[in-house]
């Protein structure tokens, strides 16, 4: 059990400075999503229950058993976002998309799904996902795809696995699902309970159940791109070669089929093997969903990946979970009467250089203490003012690499912070 201030199992307090690396992994999503055309699209945290079920569909794990579902005072079944596809969806079809145009967003931040917290697996995590909606071709599955890899790339996780498969259009189904029911049914006293369920309710997620047992009579499994049409089959191979062309590495994963209900044709997920069981750094795929209240399906391409996940990854190679948040300039102010000439010089110091983080003492306690302080924070430069050096008009500048120091005139800080940072 939580103490009464501790965050409650499967959420987190995020501190600096660890949420430096948040803010980076973020930051890049814009920088590199939008040089593919992507833009931000913030859609709220919850909506009517019926905008998730009636998209990710009711059989699905999330659906029966993971969603935060409430009454609001009207009596209205509202959802705590299990995941972001729905809701752009909606946000989509209310603002219209007209034939032929294709809508490119991101999204991120957090999401809620009631699972049993475990390494990479939380009940409030956090996603950046994108959704290219209105594209119809199979280029933009691979565009998003290497998309992905590109971004993996900047935040420095080497090592993923990109695995795709297809599940067919809606048409495809019954020779699908029939060709896997006549293969299971002989064979399901074996299998696990799920399973023997999903026999009838989701035959599908039997080939990517975890359960060893299982997973060795799926092995055996037809094959779902030997059962889906000529023409499903084509815009699936047109999405390898596509991928082979711009030089994405990727397995074709036969039993890769994802649990939400929404996608066709292809399906994608990105494993990296510093997670543990959780293995999936990122998922998505086309899909076809018809918004609330519509008639008009609206089709898309897109994936999700986990923030957490994505953390873990770079830590398994490496990256420390967050430098400190530390400061370029340190300022050292000795005696009451400095403090406030030391608060001026910062803010003088953060206006002319953008980019450095500027700390100041405001405690006037003695000179060491506040050293330790500098030495904390990884300052680079401190600058050291006391009564005689205010009377003067002057600063001492330490460079604490070198441990150099020399008094100039406050007048020239920022021509020796040029020459020293
Ligand atoms: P998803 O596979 O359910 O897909 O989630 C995408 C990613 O979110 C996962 O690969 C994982 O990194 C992360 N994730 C999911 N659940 C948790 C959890 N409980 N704790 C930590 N991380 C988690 C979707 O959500 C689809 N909407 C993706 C998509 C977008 N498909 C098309 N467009």
């Amino acid at each position: 059990m939580p103490t009464a201030t501790e965050p409650l199992p499967g959420t987190s307090d995020l501190w600096e400075p660890e949420v430096c690396d948040w803010v980076m992994l973020e930051n890049t999503a814009r920088d590199i999503f939008g040089r593919y055309g992507f833009s931000e699209l913030r859609v709220p945290v919850f909506e009517r229950t019926d905008v998730f079920v009636k998209s990710m569909g009711d059989e699905t794990d999330v659906v029966q058993k993971e969603m935060y579902t409430f009454e609001d005072r009207g009596g209205r079944s509202l959802t705590l976002r299990p995941e972001g596809t729905a809701g752009v969806i909606r946000a989509i079809a209310n603002r219209g998309l007209s034939q032929g145009e294709e809508q490119r967003v991101f999204y991120m931040g957090p999401m809620f799904r009631g699972e049993r917290p475990a390494a990479g697996r939380k009940r409030q995590f956090h996603q950046i996902g994108v959704e290219a909606v209105g594209s119809l071709d199979p280029v933009t599955d691979a565009e998003c795809i290497a998309m992905f890899v590109h971004y993996l790339d900047a935040i420095g996780i080497e090592g993923s696995r990109v695995q795709i498969n297809t599940r067919g259009v809606a048409e495809d189904r019954k020779e699908v699902a029939d060709a896997l029911c006549n293969y299971f049914r002989p064979v399901l006293d074996a299998m696990c309970e799920d399973c023997q369920r999903r026999l009838d309710t989701n035959i599908w997620r039997i080939l990517d159940c975890k359960n060893e047992a299982c997973q060795e009579k799926v092995a055996g499994a037809p094959r779902i791109t030997d059962l889906i049409s000529a023409e499903s089959r084509a815009y699936f191979d047109a999405v390898c070669s596509c991928l082979d062309q711009i030089g994405v590495d990727y397995e074709v994963a036969p039993t890769l089929v994802r649990g939400l209900d929404y996608y066709v044709h292809t399906v994608f997920e990105v494993k990296h093997s510093g997670l543990g069981a959780q293995d999936a750094l990122a998922g998505g795929g086309r899909y076809r969903i018809v918004p609330p209240g519509g008639k008009k399906v609206l089709e898309g391409v897109g994936f999700a990946t986990g923030m957490e996940r994505l953390l873990m990854a770079r830590e398994s190679l490496g990256h420390k979970a967050g430098e400190p948040a530390g400061a370029d300039v340190f300022l050292v102010s000795l005696g009451q009467d400095a403090v406030i000439p030391g608060l001026a010089l910062a803010q003088s110091i953060r206006r002319a250089f953008e980019q450095l983080r500027v700390r100041a003492d405001f405690t006037a306690r003695s000179m060491k203490a506040q050293m330790r302080t500098a030495n904390k924070l990884n300052a680079r430069v401190t600058i050291i003012r006391g009564g005689d050096e205010l009377a003067k008009g002057t600063i001492v500048c330490k460079n604490m690499a070198t441990s150099e120091q020399m008094e100039i005139p406050e007048s020239d800080v920022n021509a020796w912070l040029r020459a020293n940072l």
